[in-house]
């Protein structure tokens, strides 16, 4: 579903990956670990179009999608949760969960929507709230809900 072919990425004149080979099948969860600067948040913003690999190939669904618009990533459904408590900080929990379905989820954010309440019911209480501590729930479900789907989840954890 997703394969990555000797992927060369970085910053200006700094290489940070070189040669990364990664297949993820449908069904699949696939980590990558390593320390703090190895290069994972790297491979995730080069995946999703962030940033644009000096070389190498990245399919998905067997579309050659490497150097790709993040939005055209997305729009085939691979989505990416960023690292931190990438929200948007001024919305309510409710408007977060829908700008995570902005794309790909529209036609069916309401019964997306009772879905993550099932999951995280305490979130029912929180619609309305601005920040507080569920920031990480918030990020994941609103990549889940843009692949209602169910394609492939990039969740960068740090
Ligand atoms: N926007 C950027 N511009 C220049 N260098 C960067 C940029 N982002 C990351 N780097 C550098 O690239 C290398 C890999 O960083 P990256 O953020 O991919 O690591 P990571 O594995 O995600 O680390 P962490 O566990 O801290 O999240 C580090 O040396 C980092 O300083
Ligand atoms: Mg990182």
């Amino acid at each position: 579903m997703l394969e990555v072919r000797n992927l060369d990425a970085g910053y200006g004149q700094v290489q940070v990956l070189r040669g990364i080979d990664i297949d993820v099948q449908e069904g699949e969860i696939v980590a990558v670990l390593g320390s703090n600067g190895a290069g994972k948040s790297t491979l995730n913003n080069n995946i999703s179009g962030l940033f644009k690999p000096f070389g190498g190939a990245i399919r998905f669904q067997g579309h050659d999608i490497t150097g790709n618009a993040p939005a055209d990533i997305v729009s085939r459904g691979l989505v990416q949760v960023p690292e931190g408590r990438r929200i948007f900080p001024n919305l309510t929990v409710r408007e977060n969960l829908e700008m995570g379905s902005y794309r790909r989820g529209k036609p069916n954010r309401r019964a997306n929507l009772e879905r993550v309440v099932d999951i995280f019911p305490r979130l029912s209480a929180r619609m309305g709230q601005l920040g507080g501590d569920a920031f990480r729930r918030r990020a994941t479900d609103g990549g889940d809900r843009a692949r209602p789907d169910g394609r492939t989840l990039a969740v960068d954890l740090g």
